[in-house]
């Protein structure tokens, strides 16, 4: 029986049940309804509906509850239960009998909801706060290692100037670090618990809402009854950040896809991450990249659906709700996983440095560069910006690197340009030079990545 059956005289039809019903999805929040029914109930007896001894034992109850079926989610998903509320209640009353109908005393299951949610979101969200720190980490020991190593730096998919792969490890970190404190700024809505607000306008028992929501963990209770039951903006924040933190493990795909792909081809995948074709015997694919890649848009298309989800609802709670964890539950698992995918691939990489030097010392990437030596030699950045392209059309004329080019061809271009400008069209001149905060000279380089260490340590302990 449902748990508004005293009002009705007719059973349900059999489909429309299937259709109301949601526990083959919030089973999921078995967890956090607990959690929150045992706070529930220790402040059912601050207003003596329950003695300390009922409390006591509607607590073990409970917990006992979540020991036995946790972990056996069959049993809950073969239950004709309608969600996961009226699953345990009715399993409170199976398990003490009379006692467990006093639980929903003052209780409605729309405030349960969307506490139950927010408990959720924030158990999920600490599992991806050490996900992602844990891959800082990976990209960090990468980072260290790879000081040495030039690659390609790219605009355009054009060869822009040379960086080195530590360098670009520290590009991700700083995403990594902006999806971090992502997901910290939303964690301010998170911790407001909504419980106490009864199905609209409050409860009519007098409790003390500020003590609910410290037993369950929150920092303090919402202010507004009607807006609690029908907020799910927290929703829209967390895959908001999800969305963006997909967007940069994309790019990092697409940057790997590229950087492994047969022309480029400085990054070999470990062929433990990689898969072959069924019909070309000699293909090494980057479907884990892919993957990633394509896998971002199903959690776009989590937020984009919340948003319509939400879109002109009326307040307070619409049935519509009801609609959010599936994709609350489907964008974050995705973005979860994904994050364990790039940890893997971060450690499955194996770089070819000779192949990367030789790609960075291509595309005339140090022709800024020259353009900077006349600079100092006293012409202006325009014109310096004009000679140096046209010596560059004359290197790939005479198909060579611009530090390939004799003394007098420079001096074709540019009188004064001397010996000296051997020394600035080197690669690690070009590097060296970027000397401010934030550039790729060495010196720079290992600031940063001792910065992100100490950041990453503070973290950690
Ligand atoms: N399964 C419902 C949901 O997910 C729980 C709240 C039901 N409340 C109601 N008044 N029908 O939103």
């Amino acid at each position: 029986m449902s748990l508004w059956g005293g009002r009705f005289t007719k059973v349900s039809h059999v489909k429309f049940k299937k259709f109301n019903n949601s526990l083959n999805i919030d089973y999921r929040l078995i967890k956090d309804d607990i959690k929150s029914s045992i706070a529930w109930s220790k402040i059912l007896t601050d207003i003596k509906i329950l003695t300390d001894k009922e409390q006591k034992l509607i607590e073990k109850t409970l917990n006992w509850i979540l020991n036995q079926y946790s972990n056996d989610i069959n049993v809950i998903l073969t239950s004709d239960a309608e969600d996961i509320h009226s699953w345990i209640e009715t399993m409170l009353i199976n398990k003490i009998g009379d006692l467990g109908k006093k639980i929903y005393t003052g209780r409605s299951r729309n405030e349960q909801i969307a506490t139950n949610l927010k408990l959720w979101c924030k158990r999920k969200s600490k599992i991806i706060l050490e996900k992602i720190i844990k891959l800082q980490c990976i990209f960090l020991n990468q980072a260290y290692l790879q000081q040495d190593t030039i690659i390609p730096g790219y605009t355009h998919l054009q060869q822009a100037q040379p960086i080195t792969f530590s360098y670009w490890c520290i590009a991700y970190i700083e995403m990594l670090e902006r999806d971090r404190l992502r997901i910290l700024d939303l964690m301010k809505y998170l911790n407001l618990s909504p419980l106490g607000s009864g199905a609209i306008a409050g409860t009519s028992w007098n409790i003390d809402r500020k003590k609910l929501a410290l037993l369950m963990g929150f920092s303090d209770c919402t202010n507004n009854a009607l807006d609690s039951v029908s907020d799910r903006d927290f929703i829209v924040d967390i895959l908001s950040a999800a969305s963006i933190s997909m967007m940069h493990l994309s790019r990092f795909s697409e940057d790997l896809i590229f950087y492994s792909s047969g022309e480029v081809n400085f990054i070999e995948l470990s062929d433990s991450i990689t898969s072959g074709s069924s019909l070309m015997p000699q293909k090494k694919n980057p479907d884990i990249l892919e993957l990633i890649r394509g896998k971002c848009s199903g959690v776009y298309g989590s937020l984009c659906s919340i948003l319509i989800l939400l879109k002109g609802l009326p307040l307070s709670y619409n049935k519509d709700f009801q609609e959010d964890k599936k994709y609350l539950f489907q964008g974050l698992d995705v973005w979860e996983e994904c994050l364990d995918i790039v940890y893997i691939v971060m450690n499955n990489i194996h770089l070819n440095k000779k192949r990367a030097k030789k790609l960075a010392q291509e595309g005339y990437s140090n022709a800024t560069e020259l353009a900077d030596y006349l600079v100092k030699k006293g012409i202006s950045f325009r014109d310096a910006h004009h000679i140096s392209g046209n010596i560059v059309v004359e290197a790939i004329r005479q198909n060579k690197y611009i530090e390939e080019l004799d003394l007098f061809i420079f001096k074709k271009y540019c009188s004064i340009i001397e010996k000296d400008v051997y020394q600035c069209l080197t690669l690690e001149s070009c590097l060296e030079k970027k000397d401010v905060i934030g550039g790729v000279s060495k010196r720079q380089v290992k600031n940063s990545l001792d910065f992100i260490r100490e950041r990453l340590s503070r973290l950690k302990s």
